[in-house]
């Protein structure tokens, strides 16, 4: 994480030097004080009378380095801040990049909730602990060292209460610290655990509210909440305890300097001008001393956000890239997927394969479908196509090529899919299709949303393909997130198109058109087409029927009506349910 620092070198540099301005300015001010009682007001060196100019011009000395180490303090400030608002910019940017490449089953480790926590807070805690050590520790730092010599300058004996007063309390920062340490992690955890809460709420409201469930989630939330509330008050129970104690030491050292500085006045050691700086200095130098109780706590909240931090940027590439990138395949098997003996087990879900033994190529320009029950595997058998996971074992190939060997982004030139949850973007219509191409022109852009069967209703709506979808697509209907999709697949115009339960919402009219427009429109592209009901599917070149992570039997609808028991039993199931409609 280091690297990330060092493009503001510079603000690294000048942050410490504007603040060791601030603090000589600091360390200087008690000698002035001592200049002004001793020789302004008691007149040591003048026989007792004081020197009304010399209190004016050293008071006036005293307000210059005020306004000096002011203005120190501030430019150091503003330097702290570009440097580490710059860092936090540039560690955002590249951990959103990087979760960005994540495949699903690393997405799915981390979890939505902690991948947001870690992108937002973490980096915000990273960023003060950058802030804090160029700044806030400096000054500790040397406002510590600078106090103490300063002191023992003023006379040694002092050296005596500031060595008994430092040991207790570094002892008591140490045992706070120790305490706190681990709880910084699991204060993250738990705000981890409220950010899923509260995502799950926000894009799932409409069911909370149609389930009657809000109390339920509140109860949830609150559990949730509950615990960060519980680790965030130990913290806090914790450190407050340390200030008070922190404080009575301070007090008892300062007592100690007025003591020992008594005895110095009276021995004539020291003069009064002199304990009254030493008792500034000491409580300059324990009060460095606490202060490196919240410089720990950042650092441990810190170092514990940058674990979590690392864990995501050197979290291993799942899928490694292959080294084919040349994407314009041409000849016989442009548009070909070919499943050789794979199977398939999900890294996080329960040891079954999901997928066993498939053996399957689809050829180049064929329209195929896919059916079968609920949770059978279709959906995991098409991700394999465009890697968004790889086979557990065997391989699967593209255009004659093991798609291992592709560069992902080439492959997944290839292969447009609507999945079966439509993702739809908070921005136009136009722009949500687009995403799919952003080259396109605007005839393709209309070819694309006819064939989808989405230019009508498009041409309805306010501003037609300036229209703004509101979030997660919820000023449009089901259905009509469904085209807005598939438009967006299509347009896409790879060598193959994936669609993946992506017309269910559709009427079997509106559905039958987006098929026969496909197939006209868009001959040369491999379809593959995953359908809960036959009518779908029925006119498809090929129907893979799907068991248990297993195909069944692969034909054409009527073959498999006469040939496929488990084909019939859907159909005639599907016949009574609505039959006019598949006949
Ligand atoms: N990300 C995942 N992690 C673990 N298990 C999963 C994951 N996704 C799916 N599964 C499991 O894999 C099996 C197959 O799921 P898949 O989504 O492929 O089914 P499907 O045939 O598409 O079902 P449907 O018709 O309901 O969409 C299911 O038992 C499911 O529980
Ligand atoms: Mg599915």
């Amino acid at each position: 994480m280091f690297s990330y620092l060092k493009k503001y070198w510079l603000f690294i540099i000048l942050t410490p030097l504007f603040m060791l301005g601030e603090v000589v300015m600091d360390l200087w001010q008690p000698r002035l004080m001592s200049v002004i009682v001793d020789d302004g007001v008691l007149g040591l060196n003048n026989g007792g009378v004081g020197n009304l100019d010399l209190v004016i011009n050293t008071g006036l000395q005293m307000i210059g380095l005020v306004a000096v180490g002011g203005i120190c303090g501030v430019v150091s400030g503003v330097f702290a801040n570009l440097c580490s608002q710059n860092f936090g910019n540039d560690l955002r940017k590249d951990t959103f990049e990087k979760v960005m490449s994540f495949s699903f089953a690393q997405t799915d480790r981390f979890s939505t909730g902690s991948l947001v926590t870690r992108v937002t807070n973490d980096i915000t805690q990273v960023q003060n602990l950058v802030s804090m050590s160029i700044r806030g520790f400096v000054r500790t730092f040397l406002l510590f060292a600078g106090g103490i010599v300063c002191m023992l300058s003023l006379n040694m004996q002092f050296g005596t209460v500031v060595f008994c007063a430092f040991i207790p309390i570094l002892f008591c920062v140490v045992f706070f610290m120790k305490k706190a340490d681990p709880m910084f992690g699991l204060l993250q955890t738990r705000l981890d655990k409220v950010n899923h809460v509260m995502q799950e709420n926000v894009s799932g409201a409409r069911v909370v509210k149609a389930y009657v469930r809000e109390e339920y989630e509140t109860e949830r939330f609150r559990e949730a909440n509950q615990g960060l509330v519980g680790t965030q008050l130990r913290v806090l129970e914790l450190f407050s305890y340390m200030t008070p104690i922190m404080n009575v030491i301070l007090n008892i050292s300062v007592v100690a300097v007025i003591k020992v500085g008594g005895i110095l006045v009276e021995g004539g050691e020291a003069t009064p001008g002199n304990v009254m700086a030493a008792i500034t200095y000491i409580s300059q130098i324990l009060n460095a001393v606490m202060r490196t109780v919240m410089i720990f706590q950042s650092v441990s909240r810190g170092s514990a956000s940058a674990k979590r931090i690392r864990e995501v940027l050197e979290c291993p590439e799942d899928l490694k890239d292959g080294s084919v990138e040349d994407g314009n395949t041409s000849g016989e098997c442009r548009g070909e997927i070919r499943f050789e003996q794979v199977s398939f087990v999900y890294p996080e879900g329960s040891r079954e394969p999901v997928l066993r033994d498939i053996d399957l190529t689809i050829h180049p320009g064929e329209t195929f479908g896919i059916i079968g029950a609920t949770g059978c595997g279709k959906s995991t058998l098409v991700n394999l196509i465009p890697r968004f996971f790889d086979a557990t074992k065997g391989n699967v190939f593209v255009d004659g090529k093991n798609v291992r060997d592709y560069k992902k982004q080439e492959l997944r030139n290839k292969v447009a899919i609507a999945l079966q949850k439509s993702e739809i973007y908070s921005t136009t219509v136009r722009e949500n299709i687009l995403w799919g191409n952003p080259q396109a022109g605007p005839k393709e852009l209309e070819k694309a949303a006819k064939t989808a069967q989405a230019w009508d209703f498009i041409q309805k709506l306010p501003e037609g393909l300036d229209t703004v979808i509101a979030q997660q697509g919820m000023s449009l209907s089901g259905g009509q997130k469904q085209r807005i999709a598939i438009s967006r697949g299509i347009i896409r115009d790879g060598e193959i198109l994936i669609l993946d339960d992506a017309t269910s919402a559709l009427d079997l009219k509106t559905e039958a058109d987006l098929y026969q427009m496909l197939s006209e429109n868009y001959g040369n592209m491999t379809k593959v087409i995953i359908a809960q009901r036959i009518a779908s599917i029925r006119n498809a070149d090929r129907i893979a029927v799907m068991e248990n992570g297993r195909i069944a039997a692969c034909d054409s609808h009527e073959r498999l009506l006469e040939t496929c028991g488990i084909y019939r039993e859907i159909y005639q199931s599907q016949l009574k349910d609505g039959g006019e409609c598949i006949g």
